[in-house]
């Protein structure tokens, strides 16, 4: 049994951070580059002196243990050994400053108090009970639970919070930074990949903190330049317009709009929601379906513990359908 345990717990094990999409060690940046090399640094000397004693232990049991020739046999008194002293002070300093040196630059090179050189733009980042806005402070464009960022390029991002401790972590991006309610924190990403990383609130805040999720698109200089002006020229005429669709939109507008913007420049108390028609998830943790947007309008807690948008229980299920399918044409 227990041969069969083994590999399987590893392979188990293998499969599982394969599929997680939150892997400190694999890392798409510099930023998280240094991190990482750091990481792997101090678990190397760890390592080394975790192999050191406890094999010096074992050997050392092995070696003086009782046999019935030593029963009665008494070790000659020592009294101090300078070598050895000066060994065991000596390696302890000498592996600390080989730990320490490294750390200490590190953590100077990241700080916002060096300059980068090239390009930096900044992003602020405000935390909710549970969801991410993102605004792009020269464009006017807020995103809510997703951001859009260029490959090769310092980003800023300016983290604020809007309630309470919430923290800012994209593992294959880079260390996490706490929000706070009251103060702004800035933290540097650097991406030198394209691709989709995930992100997660690191800091408990509620009920729902581990479904505070989110999604950053790292797209190469030119589809972001596009992506940019495309957003920034504001919502597409509307062309979807069934009666379905119109009764929708009135719905919204009577209902929603209060607390959520419907266009990418629009700033509300609530998430907005221009593009939610193209994401893949509601609220960053519910597969996007007409079904699923449905249920979440009638009783978002169901989804989300905790979460401030009520539920619209009232609506008739055909006025369910409208809002759902207004909703899905928001892109
Ligand atoms: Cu926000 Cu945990």
């Amino acid at each position: 049994m227990k041969r069969l345990l083994y590999p399987l717990l590893f392979s188990v094990s293998f499969i599982l951070t394969g599929c997680n999409s939150l892997q400190v060690l694999d890392t798409k940046g510099p930023v998280a580059k240094l991190q990482e090399n750091l990481i792997q640094l101090s678990t190397g000397i760890m390592l080394f002196v975790f192999i050191t004693v406890f094999s010096m232990f074992v050997i050392f049991t092995w070696k003086y243990r009782e046999t019935p020739q030593r029963r009665d046999m008494i070790p000659p008194y020592v009294k101090g050994n300078k070598k050895l002293e000066i060994a065991w002070t000596v390696i302890p300093i000498v592996l600390l400053l080989i730990l320490a040196v490294p750390t200490v630059q590190g953590t100077f090179s990241l700080s916002d108090s060096q300059k980068e050189q090239g390009e930096k733009m900044e992003i602020t980042v405000t935390g909710h009970q549970y969801w991410w806005e993102f605004e792009y402070n020269d464009q006017a464009i807020t995103l809510s639970n997703e951001v859009w960022i260029p490959v090769d390029t310092p980003v800023v991002f300016n983290l604020k919070s809007e309630d309470v401790i919430h923290s800012f972590w994209v593992p294959k991006l880079g260390g996490k930074k706490d929000l706070n309610p009251g103060g702004t924190n800035r933290l540097t990403l650097h991406a030198s990949e394209t691709g989709v990383y995930e992100g997660k609130c690191a800091e408990l805040c509620g009920a729902s903190h581990s479904l505070m999720r989110f999604k950053v698109h790292v797209v190469s200089k030119d589809s972001y330049d596009q992506w940019i002006n495309d957003k920034a020229k504001g919502p597409a005429p509307d062309t979807a317009a069934s009666a379905s669709y119109e009764k929708g939109k009135k719905l919204f507008t009577s209902n929603c709009l209060s607390c959520h913007a419907a266009d990418y420049t629009g700033n509300s108390d609530g998430p907005n929601l221009a593009g939610i028609g193209s994401k893949d998830m509601i609220a960053s943790v519910v597969p996007n379906n007409e079904q699923n947007m449905k249920k979440w309008i009638k009783d978002p807690k169901s989804f989300k513990p905790g979460a401030k948008m009520p539920g619209f229980k009232e609506l008739s299920d055909k006025e369910l359908e409208a809002l759902s399918n207004y909703l899905s044409h928001l892109e």
